[in-house]
């Protein structure tokens, strides 16, 4: 019998497949994160850490768990949050869950494009105010995105399938990526592989779905804000720290882009001060994966991935 720390509440059926399996399972259950000292207790000795996204797996953490653990399994595809080389450093496998959560955040991100162009969290808090509305012919008149250009930043699994979603919508799709992506899907997509600057240019929506490094910290700033048209949207579902959030206040501020639709922030549950009353820009919590359904799958691949180490057959989707 293994020991397996699980750092936040996931859903039942992965704390499940690993007690089924015959292993000890020590789930925080409590609905707020757990703290960083009740979490350096809580590893000692733990063979797999199931871990959120809101916990920091560093050197200081793998070393609070000892020798003898096996694997970091991430409860999350984005896995900024883990110190690879720390875990590659000790022989602990880290793994993530790609593919279960790419339809609900694809679907996020179509929805915060919508949200953006068509004014739709505005509208909702005009109703909610209680103002005094009537249909008007120039009343809150959004932008169409029928033949506008959405420039995929990470054409990766996500930036994929809101691919797919925006040619539904008649969509003209452009990418830059650290290589072109797959001919077959490049032609059914019928989408522009282009440069950075290229696809800031001409863009009339900017999506970002790389991942988070060091090489993508605050890879939308000044610069790249003032290169997009100034009726352009910024659509964030990755990773907060891509954006420099004051760089966006500043360029929302100077009417040097449109507006924006964010599901991450920078300092993360920390919002920008200069984007909470803006009208031009949507916020949502970071529920790119927020289904039933997706958070249920997330759970059981990780409990998988554990399983996968604990029996020495391997994970199923380990961090290359
Ligand atoms: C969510 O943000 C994830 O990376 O899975």
């Amino acid at each position: 019998m293994s020991t397996v720390v699980v750092t936040g509440r996931i859903p039942q059926p992965g704390v499940d497949l690993l007690r089924d399996a015959g292993h000890h399972v020590l789930a925080w259950d409590e609905p707020t994160p757990i703290s960083r000292d009740e979490l350096l207790r809580r590893v000692a000795g733990a063979d797999v850490i199931v871990s959120l996204l809101t916990e920091r797996i560093d050197a200081e953490l793998l070393d609070a768990a000892g020798p003898q653990l096996r694997a970091v399994c991430n409860v999350a595809v984005g896995y900024n949050n883990i110190d690879v080389a720390a875990c590659r450093e000790r022989g602990v496998t880290a793994t993530n869950t790609p593919g279960v959560l790419t339809d609900a955040t694809a679907d996020i991100a179509m929805a915060l494009i919508l949200m953006s162009t068509r004014r739709l969290a505005e509208g909702e808090r005009l109703i909610r105010a209680r103002e005094p509305w009537q249909w008007g012919m120039f009343m809150m008149l959004g932008s169409g995105i029928q033949g506008a250009r959405l420039g995929i930043v990470g054409m990766g699994q996500i930036g994929v399938a809101l691919a797919r979603r925006a040619r539904a919508f008649g969509m003209e799709i452009a990418y830059s990526n650290r290589k072109p992506c797959d001919t077959a899907v490049a032609d059914e997509l019928d989408a522009s592989y282009l440069s950075m600057d290229e696809l800031l240019a001409t863009s009339d929506i900017v999506s970002l779905h790389c991942p988070y490094s060091p090489d993508t910290h605050h890879l939308i700033s000044t610069p790249q804000l003032q290169a997009m048209k100034r009726s352009a949207y910024l659509i964030n579902t990755a990773r907060g720290p891509v954006v420099d959030e004051a760089a966006l206040v500043a360029a929302l501020e100077a009417g040097e882009i449109a507006g924006a639709g964010l599901d991450v922030f920078e300092k993360e549950p920390e919002v920008h001060a200069g984007l909470l009353d803006r009208d031009d820009v949507v916020l949502i919590p970071h529920l790119g994966s927020a289904t039933i359904e997706t958070r249920t799958a997330m759970a059981t691949l990780a409990a998988r991935n554990a399983l996968g180490v604990l029996a020495g057959s391997g994970p199923v989707t380990p961090i290359s």
